[in-house]
């Protein structure tokens, strides 16, 4: 055994497994929905450059931070932010910053399930329209393809209307993500990443290929590649950061947690590189997907949250074989989905099991559950409680309905504020050889880090963040 020594004596049982788990929390939702959604509204170009320098500048650095404290805490996110400090003699308080960390996770597991549940209810449509096309004799046919492409997006908004379903895709997922959670780290969260990521994987480059055959690509690459510097505004970089920060899932508990499960012989500053490397190379390859069928069919990039899930089912429709590429594309999001929720509800239950001393599947089904009841509230918030606002009286907030306002409050204020503090401890505060040595870096490439983390992060995370949340 590789792993162990963790709390409860769980580790990960390779540094493959740990490989898979981590990359697997990395790319998600984040990658194929949030990062197209906010390219388009943002204006693409100019936003993506933001986005791609905050992940080498800060998100990368920041892995590497996040695993090291983890590996040398051995625990959750806020005991191992603890321990360190008391290793590095300083106060035992920026522990804190663990913590707030852990209620990210909380909050963005509320809203995340929700979306996974979209995905779901989309496996279905592919799924038995699929079927439908096997049984009649044309495994071949496009997807959907009975019906008229303009009325294929009314299909969200068909999901919207439905509380029913909008809620029982939502427990669904839930309860799935509890389910591996409560099995364990190696029974349950690591076997769950060793069998969907490789899958993810090919499902992926066969996509990919298939879409650049058959797409519209040239406008596409202009969008995303070519900035248009007017639109660089404190909001657009706010959004590229926080955007940034949560695909590769730092500030939010999960790399620390992971990093608790991570053998001393492991390399941390490799795996640090190829997490960043996939999910970047994710997000880049799901916007290439995505744009080029939103331009050819006069999709507006901006339509928001719903643009992913409206537009591809209308490029399955005309494609060839597009009902059975319809079915492993959206088989493929729920895959990515899954591994993430799973490593989001990992950095609470860790949290919790050590603070109330409670076994894991209970612990598990328990935070699912408060998790899942806020789920709720965001779901229906797309129907019936669209109205309300949460925080209506701050003006960032003030259009937003629930589920908006939780993406936005973490991705804009808690991401943020977590990345200031983890940058500022491990560049300030934690001791400078424990630091060294957990990483394995030495030299110029120890020195770059040690930049990047003590200065560049912080002094970056903090005039995005001032400028945007306190415009003029
Ligand atoms: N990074 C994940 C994604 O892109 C979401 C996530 C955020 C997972 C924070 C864990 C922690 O979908």
């Amino acid at each position: 055994m590789a792993g162990s020594a963790a709390p409860g004596g769980e580790g990960w049982s390779s540094r493959w497994a740990f490989v898979l788990a981590a990359v697997g929390a990395a790319v998600g939702l984040g990658n194929i929905w949030r990062f197209p959604t906010l390219a388009g509204e943002n204006g693409g170009g100019a936003f993506v450059l933001v986005y791609i320098a905050c992940i080498i500048l800060i998100g990368l650095p920041m892995v590497l931070s996040e695993i090291l404290i983890g590996r040398h805490g051995r625990s959750d996110a806020f005991h191992s932010v603890v321990k360190v400090a008391e290793d590095s003699n300083v106060s035992r308080n920026w522990g804190i910053f663990g913590g707030i960390g852990i209620l990210s996770a909380f909050l963005i597991l509320t809203f995340y399930s929700v979306v996974a549940g979209w995905v779901l209810y989309y496996v279905g449509v592919m799924g038995s329209d699929f079927l439908g096309a096997l049984f009649s004799g044309n495994p071949f046919a496009g997807a959907l393809a009975s019906e008229n492409p303009e009325t294929i997006p009314s299909r969200m908004t068909d999901l919207f209307g439905n509380i029913p379903l909008l809620l029982g895709m939502h427990t669904l997922f839930m309860v799935l993500t509890i389910w591996i959670v409560a099995r364990g780290v190696t029974d349950g969260i690591e076997k769950a990443a060793t069998y969907l990521m490789p899958t993810f994987f090919v499902l992926l480059v066969l996509i990919t290929l298939y879409g650049a055959f058959t797409g519209e690509f040239a406008k596409a690459l202009a969008f995303l590649f070519t900035p248009d510097f007017s639109k660089l505004t404190p909001s657009v970089m706010n959004d590229a950061l926080g955007q940034a920060l949560f695909s590769m899932s730092v500030a939010s508990a999960a790399l620390i947690t992971y990093g608790g499960y991570v053998s001393k012989e492991t390399r941390l500053a490799p795996t640090a590189g190829m997490i960043a490397f996939a999910d970047t190379g994710v997000a880049l390859l799901a916007g290439l997907m995505i744009f080029p069928i939103v331009f050819a069919v006069g999709l507006d990039a901006a339509a928001g949250p719903t643009l992913v899930f409206q537009s591809l089912p209308i490029a399955f429709h005309t494609m060839p074989a597009g009902s059975l590429v319809g079915l492993l594309f959206f088989v493929l999001i729920f895959f990515a989905a899954l591994t993430s929720s799973i490593s989001l509800l990992e950095g609470v239950v860790a949290w919790a099991m050590r603070r109330f001393e409670w076994g894991r599947a209970m612990t598990a089904w328990l935070f699912g559950g408060f998790v899942f009841l806020i789920g709720v509230a965001c779901a229906l918030s797309l129907n019936v409680w669209s109205d309300i606002r949460l925080l209506g009286f701050w003006p960032l907030f003030e259009e937003k309905n629930i589920f908006d306002t939780i993406d936005d409050f973490v991705s804009k204020i808690l991401l943020p504020t977590t990345a200031f503090l983890t940058a500022v401890f491990i560049g300030w505060r934690a001791d400078k050889k424990l630091v060294e040595a957990e990483t394995g870096l030495d030299g110029a490439l120890f020195a770059i880090y040690r930049f990047l983390i003590a200065w560049l992060a912080p002094v970056g995370v903090l005039l995005i963040f001032v400028f945007a949340v306190f415009p003029n």
